[in-house]
């Protein structure tokens, strides 16, 4: 049976590039059936036509926004979706969507930092104002609180005394690209995720 996911993207698009090419060149029963923006110049929404996949523009109204993706998701076509995927998307869903039955626990986030460290933006920074020696990332359930629910994987990546925001962001970005794919993958197989 085909899993269907819905991606959420606010930018560029590079997560959401390498798990289309991966889902491809795998030949998994994986249908990306929508890809959601806030933003309507996401470069992300340009990938996503070049790939014939359905795209919609949700503004990120507080008041509504919990109704305004579930008029896309479940009214106005349903689109039958198992799994949402936050691939850069830069906007805080509130409880109301996130406990919403058919996707509480439903919802996947990646985030650039080793979590629980350094939750929120600028961890690239972060690490290079701690001094730490190692940054990664982070794919996790989304829950109502800011990057802090149940951790599904993480990957990591050492920090060198080089290394500067600009060089981690990219390090850590190779490192997304490898592993969000293979998360979401995973999906396929419940007994691999006994959490959701
Ligand atoms: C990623 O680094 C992700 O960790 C963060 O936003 C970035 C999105 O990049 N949440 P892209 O749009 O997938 O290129």
């Amino acid at each position: 049976m085909t899993m269907n996911i819905a991606v959420f993207i606010s930018g560029t698009g590079s997560n959401l590039k390498a798990i289309i090419k991966y889902i491809q060149s795998n030949n998994l029963p994986i249908s990306i059936k929508a890809v959601i923006s806030d933003q309507p110049n996401a470069y992300g929404l340009t990938i996503a036509k070049l790939n014939g996949i359905n795209t919609y523009v949700v503004p990120f109204k507080k008041l509504s926004i919990t109704q305004d993706l579930l008029d896309v998701l479940e009214v106005s076509a349903p689109l039958g979706i198992d799994y949402i995927i936050l691939a850069g998307y830069m906007r805080i869903l509130p409880a109301s969507f996130v406990n919403y039955p058919k996707y509480k626990n439903k919802i996947l986030n990646i985030h650039p930092s080793l979590l629980p460290k350094y939750p929120g933006l600028n961890t690239h920074q972060k690490v290079i104002d701690n001094k730490d020696t190692e940054h990664g990332c982070t794919i996790h359930i989304v829950t109502a609180e800011l990057d802090n629910g149940p951790i599904l994987a993480q990957a990591k990546c050492f920090v060198t005394p080089r290394d500067t925001a600009d060089t981690l962001k990219a390090k850590v970005q190779k490192l997304e690209h490898a592993l969000y794919p293979k998360v979401i993958e995973n999906l396929l197989k419940p007994e691999l995720n006994y959490h959701i």
